[in-house]
């Protein structure tokens, strides 16, 4: 395979490495990944994370199985637990599906998996134009989780917008929740912004709804997980209260991902899979030991709340999205 290269992942000289994102932002270590167990556990322990990178890194690593001399069956085997690994992103069921296709047509699975990479870094730079043109010039904007390099094979979604528009010299400053549990936005999304010396500002989740009554935020763009077919989505728990609080103090409100994140066989929300973690991640040392905590990773945002929808092929508003629009967009 030839060699890839994205913020959080690597694949040079025969080598597959991930960035670990549990270690951001104290400590950048590179971990060698050398068969797909190593992968599944990766992934399980959001060492990678963000739905289109685990979609990327899962395919890579099945095409380095590959060419390890896995045969059909085992690669078929690999392929089912590499799919099951995350619940809710279905970038990554998307491209195991992909693989799994080029299988069947005995097609090569190394240009398999680098055209979902390269296919991602392309997708990421035609959201990025297609929602900086939503950005103006001065405004406060309010991100949640990190959607940026990291969580992608190319700048990212959110992230990539809010960067395209401070390239093209638009003014912005980024408000960022620090995401509890795993905190995203504080350890990733401020990682990513102070290296791209773009003015940012950490908030507690907290704190979103006060920073809206003070006039701080103009506009939220945030990522998604999987969107079902009538523009409903699910990102990282939080997401949902973030869109009430905008449609309450009249904020511009926009999901931003690739179409490889649209599933029109979901039909609604109610029809995603919300991935349950441990109990630990919320209850942290703070709780008395042995606490019960409730652990989605990620909530359900209706598409009522969505101010437009920003895609690869175009940015689609409620009324688009309540339409049907999304089964043609994607
Ligand atoms: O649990 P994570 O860190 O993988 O969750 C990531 C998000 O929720 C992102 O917002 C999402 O993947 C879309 S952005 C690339």
């Amino acid at each position: 395979m030839k060699t890839l290269r994205s913020m959080g992942l690597r694949h040079q000289d025969g080598k597959l490495l991930l960035l670990d994102q549990q270690l951001l932002p104290r400590e950048e270590k590179w971990l060698d990944i050398r068969d797909p167990d190593q992968m599944i556990a990766a992934i399980r322990a959001l060492k990678v994370r963000g739905a289109p990178l685990i979609g990327v890194a899962a395919a890579v690593a099945l095409a380095i199985h590959a060419e390890g001399g896995a045969n059909a069956r085992e690669l078929r085997e690999v392929a089912g637990a590499l799919r099951a690994s995350r619940p809710t992103a279905v970038n990554l069921m998307a491209a195991i599906d992909r693989m799994l296709a080029a299988l069947e047509r005995d097609e090569d699975l190394s240009n398999a998996a680098e055209r979902i990479f390269d296919e991602d870094v392309e997708l990421c730079e035609r959201m990025a134009e297609n929602g900086a043109a939503l950005i103006e010039d001065g405004d406060g904007i309010l991100t949640h989780c990190n959607t940026g390099g990291l969580a992608t094979a190319g700048i990212g979604t959110a992230l990539g917008a809010i960067r395209k528009a401070h390239e093209k010299g638009k003014r912005v400053h980024v408000y960022v929740d620090e995401t509890r549990p795993l905190l995203q936005g504080a350890r990733l999304t401020c990682w990513e912004l102070k290296k791209l010396e773009i003015p940012h500002t950490l908030i507690c989740d907290n704190m979103a709804a006060a920073l809206m009554r003070a006039g701080r935020v103009r506009k939220i763009f945030v990522g998604a997980d999987r969107i079902a077919a009538n523009g409903d989505f699910a990102n990282k728990v939080g997401t949902y209260g973030v869109a009430v609080l905008a449609r309450h103090h009249g904020i511009a409100f926009h999901p931003v991902a690739p179409r490889t994140t649209v599933d029109l066989a979901c039909p609604t929300g109610d029809d995603i899979p919300i991935e349950q973690r441990q109990a630990s991640e919320v209850s942290g040392d703070a709780a008395p030991s042995g606490v019960s905590a409730w652990n989605p990773a990620f909530d359900v945002t209706p598409a009522a709340l969505v101010s437009a929808l920003v895609l690869d092929s175009g940015v689609y508003d409620a009324v688009a999205l309540a339409s049907g629009m999304l089964r043609k967009a994607a």
